[in-house]
């Protein structure tokens, strides 16, 4: 069964919706928590569209799971990474126009450069993950880049428009897990996925974590956020 990583960048896009001071992302991680979140989620954007720096030093104050910090490969980001020390760093692509992170990172054109940024934080005890495509080439190059973990990037299978490409996407989901145990790479998976499409993703032995942000806090919207946790856990371990 996977563990269940929360993204609770939406709470701060609603603030930011006003720049105000409410919703406070840092309390819905809190409620996250205890409602049985295994870990986490922020995504400091160079834009500081949504978690502003107050949020992940707070965050980093208050988690007591597992905090990761979803970050661009640039100097001030691993700048903050290291004085911050999350418990892990996703590594994702960020464009100042997508409205969410929109493709893997390219790991295999980069490896080196890749592999440069990767090492000072993971030798100050960070692990650093990789968000890439599920693409063998990918994979691949991730290991050689030396990250510990890639998390698989879900949203072709999630934004399938029939179930032969659902199909197709989910293989390749799959394969490219297997890839990834197979290599030593931990692997987690994410984007896109709700309480429908979730099911099959948690049958792929190899997933050792789900990472969902925003069907869970439109849920949250709605029932609150510790219910919404709670539904996606069921789903998720039962
Ligand atoms: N994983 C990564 C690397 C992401 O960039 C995002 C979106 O911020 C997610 C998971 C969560 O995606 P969603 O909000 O669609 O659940």
């Amino acid at each position: 069964m996977p563990r269940l990583s929360v993204n609770i960048d939406h709470i701060a896009t609603i603030r930011q919706a006003r720049r105000g001071d409410e919703p406070d992302p840092v309390a819905a991680a809190v409620l996250a928590e205890l409602a049985g979140a295994d870990g986490i989620i922020v995504h400091l954007r160079e834009d500081r569209r949504h978690i502003q720096d107050r949020d992940l030093r707070l965050a980093r104050q208050v988690v007591r799971t597992k905090l990761n910090l979803e970050m661009a490969a640039t100097d001030e980001m691993q700048r903050i990474a290291l004085d911050v020390k999350p418990d892990i760093v996703t590594l994702v692509p960020e464009k100042r126009e997508e409205l969410t992170t929109e493709g893997g990172l390219e790991v295999f054109a980069r490896v080196e450069a890749v592999k440069k940024f990767v090492g000072p934080i993971q030798d100050a005890g960070i692990p650093a993950s990789l968000f890439v495509d599920p693409d063998k080439q990918q994979i691949s190059a991730a290991k050689k880049a030396g990250a510990l973990w890639v998390e698989i990037h879900t949203g072709a299978y999630a934004n399938a428009k029939n179930e032969q490409e659902r199909n197709k996407e989910y293989g390749k989901i799959v394969e490219s897990a297997q890839l990834a145990a197979s290599l030593g790479l931990r692997v987690g998976a994410g984007h896109g996925l709700n309480y429908v499409n979730v099911k099959a993703i948690v049958r792929i032995r190899e997933v050792e974590e789900l990472n969902i942000g925003h069907s869970i806090i439109s849920r949250a919207s709605l029932v609150g956020i510790g219910r919404a946790v709670r539904d996606m856990i069921e789903l998720i371990k039962t």
